[in-house]
């Protein structure tokens, strides 16, 4: 099967995905019919387009950092997901995308936590709310999971209340799970977050994440799973106990929060520069910058002109996987925006081209099944 065929029927799978899910929550119009080999067009796909990380999940569609929200981006066709890990009391890494809770669990509704509510000074952000380092797992396993924008994703709350805060396991057991009845490899994304925090108040996170990589087996070259982090020291420290490949995530603005931590002046605008760049692929395999590190907007949300991180980063062997692509206008270019509500979705599919046109290796998506079906139009252009 040559690959232009190929990827059109890959672009009908990605819909026939949705129009399943479609009795979940996810609409099912424009079901076309469906494929019997999906498996293998997924698998022989994957090694040709850039990868699709299904970020927090699907987020787009389930309250994020879910085992439910896990489960639909693998059914939708993304390649990776994507979880977020913090610590609790007891040094159980969990996936949140922060470890303040507050805005993602109904903790503030729970009369019997009342007393855990703290201030605290996270990465020089002072922050009022419940944290995960206060509680055990036990704790936190009572609680629900809930929307985090619900005025921009009101959908998703028909799910508040249903799903637990999952453990880092508990997302490796369900990758397993579903790479068998899937039949192919999902691959997983940890990022650890907060890690000069976490090593702060004596709760490293990385032990756990090379413990828990090492007993799932997952601690090899050919493992499918990338480790990310915003901050520099710890993805230097884990290149020497891991051996899977490592990504330096890079913000649009500010400095990675061990510099601040150790007095290196350093900004992530510094390491974007060739010096930087190269430093980084000493010890890591990709780079995960904010989109608009790689087509920045101007002070009205237009795009601007591409800058030249994605040709410096390959030229230094570097991948390069931009955060994040979102269906809603909010998110999106004023360029691709369909009106003026910011829960509409809009242009998307424009978005993602301009994108894959400029070789980026992958991408982070709330909607990985957008993404999967703009893959396959790009890859079949
Ligand atoms: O990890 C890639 C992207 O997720 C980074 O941003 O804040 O969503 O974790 P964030
Ligand atoms: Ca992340």
């Amino acid at each position: 099967m040559s690959r232009r065929s190929r990827t059109s029927r890959i672009a009908g799978l990605a819909v026939s995905a949705v129009a399943v899910l479609g009795v979940v929550g996810v609409p099912a119009s424009a079901a076309p019919e469906a494929v019997p080999d999906a498996a293998q067009e997924f698998a022989a796909q994957r090694e040709t387009g850039p990868l699709v990380l299904g970020h927090r999940g699907a987020s787009g569609y389930r309250p994020e950092h879910t085992l439910a929200s896990y489960e639909l981006a693998a059914r939708m066709g993304a390649d990776y997901i994507e979880p977020d890990l913090v610590s609790t009391k007891d040094g159980v890494l969990v996936a949140r995308h922060e470890n303040e809770i507050g805005g993602t669990t109904d903790i503030s509704s729970r009369t019997e936590f009342a007393d855990r509510k703290r201030t605290k000074v996270i990465d020089g952000v002072t922050l009022t709310g419940w944290f995960t380092e206060d509680l055990t797992l036990a704790e936190l396993k009572t609680l629900r999971a809930k929307e985090r924008i619900p005025q921009t994703r009101p959908r998703n709350t028909l799910y508040d209340g249903r799903y637990q805060v999952p453990t880092f396991q508990e997302v490796l057991d369900l990758r397993a799970k579903l790479s068998r009845e899937l039949r192919r490899d999902i691959g997983v994304y940890p990022e650890t977050k907060h890690p000069t925090y976490f090593t702060s108040i004596k709760l490293p996170l990385e032990p756990a994440l090379v413990r828990t990589l090492n007993r799932n087996g997952l601690n090899t070259p050919r493992a499918k799973v990338f480790v990310q982090s915003f901050e520099v020291g710890n993805l230097k420290a884990l290149k020497r106990e891991l051996r899977v490949p490592l990504i330096q995530l890079i913000d649009s603005t500010g400095a990675p929060a061990d510099f601040v931590a150790s007095g290196d002046k350093r900004t992530y605008d510094d390491l974007v520069k060739p010096a930087g760049l190269h430093e980084i692929s000493t010890y890591a395999a990709g780079i995960g910058p904010a989109k608009d590190r790689i087509i920045p907007r101007d002070d009205r949300g237009f795009l601007k002109q591409p800058t030249s991180l994605v040709k410096d980063a390959h030229a230094v062997k570097l991948k390069v996987h931009p955060f994040t692509f979102r269906n809603e206008n909010t998110f999106l270019p004023a360029d691709f925006r369909s009106s003026t509500d910011p829960a509409q979705y809009g242009r998307a599919f424009d978005e993602y081209a301009l994108f894959f046109k400029q070789g980026v290796d992958g991408l982070f998506s709330d909607n990985p099944d957008t993404a999967v079906a703009a893959r396959a139009e790009f890859l079949n252009r």
